[in-house]
Formats: structure tokens, C-alpha cells, sequence
């Protein structure tokens, strides 16, 4: 597939990276058609000749389907540079939390009544919206494999077909094997929230390299 990676950083390279070894075409967007991170992304995958990079446009047009990897506090404004019209239509998993980095205590810029995956549907309602992945670090998201135990990752979204589309997606290309739909894109709110935990947990354990196991009787 052609697949957008929106975002330079650790979540976009490491997704972009595993989708290339797995044989897709992926156009990772910045802000820059030449984001000196996304030249060295594309050079160190060169010998797939699937890795290139553009604009978020370029990228968002270039996608069957689209990850949103950017900084939250400013996913709405990268995602306006994507495009409205080149995301029509089309799934934008979005991995994002709207996090507040300053200071030790990091604080959500939406929360309670409202979330980053709500506003992004809002902005672009004829996107399918799947709020997905961002419970979990970068190296986990395409390994899961990687913990100990089986754990699990979450779905959020308003189309069924478009998480089921997702739900397929996170199996086959990264290795999940319990998913949970959690709702429509309201729920996106317990997830991002949830990030809050992960830090506390990661601070607590040391380790980026953990996840959630839901147990059920
Ligand atoms: N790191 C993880 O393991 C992890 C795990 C779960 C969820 N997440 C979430 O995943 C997302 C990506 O995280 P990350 O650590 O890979 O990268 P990040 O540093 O949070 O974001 C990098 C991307 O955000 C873009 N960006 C920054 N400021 C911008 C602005 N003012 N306008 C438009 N775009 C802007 C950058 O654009 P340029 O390319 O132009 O610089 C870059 O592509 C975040 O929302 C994060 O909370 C991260």
C-alpha cells in the first residue's frame, strides 16, 4: 500500500521504518519538503527504495491511508497543512497525545470533555478518524511481541468499517493480537488521559517497554 506518515519523530520513523521492511510505499510529511529527519529516514531505508519524503501535503496526498505522528499540541495544525481534501475519504490513524511537556508534571491540553481524536474529526469530518497506538511506546506500537506477555491495544472511531479496517491493519502489519474497540472517537478521551499513567509508570519502572493487559473473567 502507500501509506503517510505524518511526523519526523520517534513514532513516525519507527512506523515508517516497519511499514517499509514490510514492502509499502510510505511518504513521510513534515513542515519542510526537506526535514534534515526525514532525509536521514529515507537514506537509512534506502535499499527498499519505498521510503520517500515531501511536505505533509505531499504525504497526506501521496497515502491510501494516513498516521498521524505529530507533536499533539500541534497535530491540528499540522494536519491543516496535510489537507483537507487529501485526507478525504480516507482512515487517519492517529497516534498523538495532546500532552504538555513543561515542567516534571506533564498536563493534557484537552481532557474530560473532550480529546485530540474528537477535535481532529471535528476539523475533518470526512476523514475516518481511529484514535490508535498512543497507550504505548514507539518500539511496542509495530512489536508487541517484544513484552513479555500478550498485551493490549485499543481502537477508537466512529466508522466500524474503518476500525474493523484497523483492527486487521494493527493484527497483520504489527503483530496485535487483542485489540480493543473501545467506541466512538469520544473514547479517545480514557486514552489520551491515559498517558498521564504512562509517564507516572514509566518513571516507576524505568522502562519505556511496557503495556497494559486487560483481564477479564
Ligand atoms: N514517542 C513515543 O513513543 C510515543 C508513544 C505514544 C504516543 N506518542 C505520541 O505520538 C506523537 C509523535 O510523537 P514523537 O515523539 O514521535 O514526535 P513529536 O516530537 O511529538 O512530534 C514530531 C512531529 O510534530 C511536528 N510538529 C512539531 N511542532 C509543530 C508545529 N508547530 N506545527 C506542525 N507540526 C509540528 C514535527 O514537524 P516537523 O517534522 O516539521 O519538525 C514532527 O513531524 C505525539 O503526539 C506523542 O504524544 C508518542
Amino acid at each position: 500500500m502507500k501509506i503517510a506518515v505524518l511526523g519526523t519523530g520517534m513514532v513516525g520513523q519507527t512506523i515508517g521504518s516497519k511499514l517499509v521492511q514490510l514492502g509499502h510505499e510510505v511518504m513521510m510529511g513534515s513542515r519542510d519538503a526537506d526535514n534534515p529527519k526525514a532525509v536521514m529516514w529515507a537514506k537509512k531505508e534506502e535499499a527498499s527504495q519505498h521510503a520517500i519524503f515531501g511536505t505533509f501535503a505531499n504525504a497526506a496526498a501521496f497515502g491510501e491511508i494516513i498516521f498521524n505522528c505529530t507533536l499533539g499540541s500541534a497535530s491540528l495544525n499540522a494536519l491543516q497543512q496535510a489537507g483537507v481534501d487529501n485526507m478525504k475519504g480516507k482512515i487517519l490513524i492517529d497516534t498523538s497525545n495532546p500532552l504538555n511537556y513543561d515542567g516534571d508534571i506533564w498536563t493534557l491540553t484537552v481532557c474530560n470533555t473532550d480529546s485530540l481524536g474528537e477535535q481532529i474529526q471535528r476539523a475533518f469530518p470526512e476523514t475516518l478518524v481511529i484514535k490508535s497506538l498512543n497507550t504505548i511506546n514507539s518500539n511496542v506500537m509495530v512489536d508487541p511481541g517484544k513484552l513479555d506477555e500478550k498485551t493490549t491495544v485499543f481502537i477508537s472511531g466512529n466508522s466500524a468499517d474503518a476500525k474493523a479496517t484497523v483492527n486487521k491493519l494493527l493484527h497483520d502489519w504489527f503483530g496485535w493480537r487483542s485489540v480493543i474497540d473501545l467506541g466512538d472517537i469520544t473514547t479517545s478521551r480514557s486514552v489520551e488521559m491515559y498517558a498521564i499513567l504512562w509517564r507516572n509508570l514509566r518513571q516507576a519502572t524505568s522502562s519505556q517497554r511496557f503495556n497494559i493487559k486487560v483481564v477479564a473473567s
